[in-house]
């Protein structure tokens, strides 16, 4: 009997109840805020990536850009999705992909595994910037996605490939630019990119003449795996995502080897 009587709460036990319901009752409103605003930035991010693959050329606000006609070259610049590119033409990109990468990706931790490479290269999110002489044969390209990486819309430069014969006249630089004027265009935070630590030219063209930034995700930055990655991740911030530079979100596919 007495134990009964001494289990029934007070005025004060009572209250104090109250307010831990409450105060957990706010939290849980909270979280479901804070959800549901992740959500809807969640939302808007990939709708600016959808907005970006439905768009017919990127290239058609740029005309300007449709030709590089400097340095001795000639060219015409397209902007296509893999789905409308000759097969032909992708071929020939692998090719040239196999050509210039496939020692340099052989002395990494990822190897040379040529039917993954080819099928990333076929993936219908691929995008491609296409340089052509005046033969019609293609002599440069720059495989490309819109896409969501930490939760921030990019755009993300697989590749960019040029034939011998067209280098160190301004066209690789030519292509990268293309890429950030896109970028901007369709709201892209930045442009990114993942390069070999030991493709030393390459290296030296995005970071000291194009002035790429190791991006936050990049292992060394990260240090996850630091040194021991073969590897950096770069990126350049577009106008879109010079304000939100710092702040990435949590959703989303984060690059880098921990993942
Ligand atoms: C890397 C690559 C895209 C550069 O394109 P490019 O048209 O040759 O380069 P650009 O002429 O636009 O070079 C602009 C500047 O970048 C720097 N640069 C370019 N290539 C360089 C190299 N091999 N070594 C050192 N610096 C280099 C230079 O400062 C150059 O200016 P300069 O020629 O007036 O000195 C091209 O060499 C290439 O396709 N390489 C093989 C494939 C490859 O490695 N792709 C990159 C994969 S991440």
């Amino acid at each position: 009997m007495k134990a009964a009587l001494d289990m029934k709460p007070g005025a004060g036990q009572i209250k104090i109840s109250l307010l831990l319901t409450q105060r957990k009752s706010n939290r849980a409103k909270e979280k479901k805020a804070r959800r549901l605003e992740e959500r809807a930035a969640m939302d808007a991010v990939c709708a600016k990536v959808d907005a970006a693959n439905k768009l017919d050329d990127p290239l058609n606000t740029f005309p300007a850009f449709k030709k590089y006609d400097r340095n001795g070259l000639n060219l015409q610049i397209e902007c296509k999705r893999v789905t409308s590119l000759n097969p032909l033409s992708v071929e020939w990109a692998f090719e040239l992909t196999r050509a210039n990468m496939q020692t340099l990706y052989e002395q990494s931790e990822w190897g040379w595994k040529e039917r993954e490479k080819r099928e990333e290269m076929n993936d219908e999110r691929a995008w491609y910037l296409l340089a052509r002489d005046a033969d019609s044969s293609p002599v440069a390209f720059s495989h490309f996605r819109f896409d969501v990486e930490c939760g921030e819309e990019v755009l993300y430069c697989y590749e960019v490939q040029l034939e011998s014969k067209v280098r160190r006249k301004g066209l690789g630089k030519f292509l990268i630019q293309i890429l950030q004027l896109i970028a901007n265009s369709t709201q892209m935070k930045k442009v990114m990119l993942t390069v070999f630590k030991h493709n030393h030219g390459a290296y030296q063209f995005f970071r000291d003449a194009l002035q790429f930034e190791i991006d936050e995700t990049s292992p060394s930055m990260s240090g996850c795996c630091g040194d021991d990655c073969s590897y950096e991740i770069l990126s350049r911030r577009t106008k879109h995502g010079e304000a939100s530079a710092g702040h990435t979100h949590g959703g989303g596919h984060c690059g880098g080897c921990c993942h």
